[in-house]
């Protein structure tokens, strides 16, 4: 087969054959397509698209490049969930433990952050003693004694999407639906869960900027999930303005442990409730009121022997950064805007995310947040506090701040 033929074939419009794929996806992970090869064939994709059976099978042949794990033999039904990332999602957290604590079996593999949102990995690294890394048998054994589990995508899962992901990175091929859908599916149906809920963030601060983009990239994932047997349904959430008080890693493990303690910010709470009954809905699992085991410590206790079998230590002090700055309001008002999207460039440019994949993130970096769309402000009283290892970082993050809130007298999101 001749790449270049493949190559044309998507530039000049046409659909590839079931034979052009698995070779493309097989060639490429061995290495025997080039690297300018593929992002050419990504560009390609990018501006003619892909129909539902190319869509299917781009995605069988990435997850035919590595193992399917097989939990079918656990007692309890798996569910998953997987967000497509904004700023202070820190959902996954108390979501696991908690729809564990109801019956389900969490295998939650999860990703680090690149760019200005989080990922859970880092987050939870920020727990002393806690391990991303877990082999294959290890994850297993985890889920089967505590429930859930959160780990790292082994290499041994969909390789073929961990190359071609870092290739999309750096070749302006990210934003396609057909390939994001796919890469994040690969690794969903490899991982071997039964049901899978999809939040699928619209706002600033997400990957999907619109709301009919959004629509779009979530019924082709519940499409892939569905014609792979897996009992797949999205949500489409609001990310305009950041989840919860916090966006940094240490910051927004301890406001997770205090939704787990019954306690947190409304919206995290809601958000977390309502993905957990999706979760057990779609598991087939019912007459468990998720709200009911947030309140009577269940999920709490599966938090913490869930972070003690990874290594970690729930008791442990979480790292703080070592400076802060305190940003006042800068009139009294009502605070109409808060833009997710300048508060997470903010947080990433605190250290609290890394711009080339291999930094390393500062575990106490970070912004935490006074008030929220909605609430009623006073001239002079901290609105946002920064935190840092780096104070030279302040100025930096506080021109990405600027021009980040409105306060006035209308209503949320009313009032320029
Ligand atoms: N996350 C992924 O895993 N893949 C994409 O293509 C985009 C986001």
């Amino acid at each position: 087969m001749s790449v270049i033929d493949v190559i044309r074939a998507k530039r000049d419009g046409g659909r590839l054959t079931d034979e052009q794929i698995d070779w493309v996806i097989r060639a490429y992970t061995a290495g025997v397509v080039a690297d300018e090869q593929m992002s050419a064939l990504a560009m390609a994709i990018l501006l003619n698209g892909m129909d539902r059976r190319e869509i299917n099978r781009w995605t069988d042949a990435m997850i035919g490049t590595g193992i399917r794990m097989d939990f079918s033999g656990l007692r309890r039904p798996t569910a998953d969930k997987h967000s497509t990332g904004g700023v202070g999602d820190k959902i996954t957290l108390p979501l696991a433990p908690l729809v564990a604590a109801c019956g389900a079996a969490v295998p939650q593999l999860s990703g680090r952050g690149l760019g200005h949102t989080g990922g859970t990995l880092d987050k939870l690294e920020s727990i002393p003693g806690w391990r991303a890394r877990l082999s294959p048998d290890e994850m297993l054994r985890v889920l089967r004694e505590v429930g859930a589990v959160i780990c790292a995508a082994g290499d041994e899962l969909a390789p073929a999407d961990r190359k071609l992901y870092a290739l999309r990175d750096v070749t302006g091929t990210v934003e396609s639906i057909p390939l994001i859908a796919s890469s994040i599916m690969s690794k969903k149906i490899a991982e071997g869960t039964g049901a899978l809920v999809l939040d699928v963030k619209v706002g600033s601060g997400a990957f999907m900027k619109d709301r009919a983009q959004a629509r779009q990239l979530a019924s082709t994932m519940v499409a892939l999930g569905t014609d792979h047997g897996v009992r797949t349904v999205a949500l489409l959430t609001d990310m305009q303005v950041p989840l919860g008080l916090t966006a940094g890693n240490a910051l927004e493990v301890r406001e997770a442990v205090e939704v787990l303690a019954g306690a947190g910010p409304s919206d995290v709470v809601e958000l977390t409730i309502a993905l957990a009954r999706e979760m057990l809905a779609a598991a087939g699992i019912d007459g468990v009121d998720p709200a009911a085991k947030l309140a009577d410590g269940s999920a709490m206790d599966v938090w913490r022997r869930m972070i003690r079998a990874q290594g970690g230590d729930p008791d442990a002090e979480l790292p703080r950064a070592r400076e802060r700055h305190v940003l006042a309001a800068p009139a009294s008002g009502t605070l109409t805007r808060l833009d997710a999207l300048a508060v997470g460039i903010a947080a990433w440019r605190l250290g609290a995310g890394r711009t080339r994949k291999e930094d390393a993130v500062q575990p106490g970096a970070g912004v935490e947040l006074h008030a929220k769309p909605g609430d009623t402000v006073t001239a002079g009283a901290p609105l946002l506090t920064l935190h840092t290892d780096t104070p030279e970082r302040f100025e930096a993050a506080l021109d990405d701040l600027a021009g980040a809130v409105t306060i006035g007298t209308g209503t949320v999101g009313t009032d320029g």
